[in-house]
């Protein structure tokens, strides 16, 4: 199948030396956001751990929208890591112009019970990441007057979420940091929205060492919204200036209840229903 290029509003035009780099490639939302791009005509640059996975959705995003798409295995956890991938895409001659951060998991249960080394991998992945990228790769966006920026939240990041405290507060940051970034950059010719999913039935849950029963029974089936429809929803915001989407209805409302409910209420609320804190 051609690539088909649709006359964007703000997202880059193709060009063979420029890329869109995408971390959580590997799989749910991050792989459908490089196909929605890649099917779009924009090259793709694929990052994870998972190197045959990368690797074939590369050959296959490659092969069916005739874009180039390259992947670079990295843990990003690692700040030299994340280092390199500039450094990788340079000896690529490889310009990055869209930046999506999506790699992110969540740890679940109480505090007191947690493993100071997974906290801290979170954190690294959720948050140090995010930054690090954007520092990256947003100078270089500047000085060409072009780019556009998707950071991957999440509708935890309108309120705290006790059973996944740290999740919650890394996706507050991530969100409360692209709309600053997004006031720096406003008359600069880069874009950066905010994409804040509900549930979506991907790896993650696994990730988050909830059974599938935990998943099922905490979250309406209403609120569930594929990783393809929220991949496709975040690109159509980002290519039409968006600085915040949150796809579907069901969690458009959840997140605005999170966002404007007393603390007091809400809190100990989520914290009786939260099933990693009624094991
Ligand atoms: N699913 C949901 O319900 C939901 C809801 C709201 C927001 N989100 C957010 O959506 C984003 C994508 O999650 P998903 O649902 O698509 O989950 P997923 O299927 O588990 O995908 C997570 C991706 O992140 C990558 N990743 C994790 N740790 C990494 C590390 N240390 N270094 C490099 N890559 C790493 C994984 O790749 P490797 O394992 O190959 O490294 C994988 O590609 C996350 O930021 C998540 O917080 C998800």
């Amino acid at each position: 199948m051609a690539a088909t290029y649709h006359a964007a509003m703000t997202l880059p035009a193709p060009h063979p030396d420029r890329t869109c780099l995408v971390t959580g490639a590997s799989s749910g939302i991050g792989k459908e956001i490089a196909r929605q791009l890649a099917s779009r005509g924009l090259g793709v640059t694929l990052v994870a751990r998972s190197e045959d996975k990368l690797r074939s959705l590369a050959d296959e995003l490659g092969s069916t929208y005739g874009i180039r798409a390259e992947f670079v295995v990295a843990d990003l956890t690692d700040e030299a890591a994340r280092a390199a991938i500039a450094t990788e895409l340079d000896s690529r001659g490889l310009v990055v112009n869209v930046l999506v951060n999506n790699a992110g998991f969540s740890t679940t249960g109480p505090v007191h019970r947690s493993d100071p080394e997974r906290e801290l991998a979170m954190v690294r992945t959720d948050v140090e990441a995010v930054v690090h990228l954007c520092s990256l790769f947003v100078p270089g966006m500047t000085e060409r007057r072009s780019g556009a920026v998707l950071n991957v939240a999440s509708t935890a990041a309108f309120q705290p979420l006790p059973g996944q405290a740290g999740y919650g507060a890394c996706k507050a940051f991530v969100l409360s940091y692209s709309h600053a970034l997004r006031g720096e950059l406003r008359s600069q010719g880069v874009t950066v929205t905010a994409l804040c999913p509900g549930p979506v039935d991907t790896g993650f849950a696994a990730a988050a060492g909830l059974s599938e029963e935990e998943f099922a029974g905490s979250v309406p089936s209403f609120m569930l919204v594929s990783a393809k429809d929220v991949a496709a929803a975040g690109v159509a915001g980002m290519d039409a200036n968006k600085a915040v989407v949150i796809p579907g209805v069901g969690n458009k409302v959840t997140a605005a209840a999170g966002w404007l409910s007393p603390r007091s209420l809400l809190v100990p609320m989520v914290a009786k229903y939260h099933p990693a804190l009624g094991r």
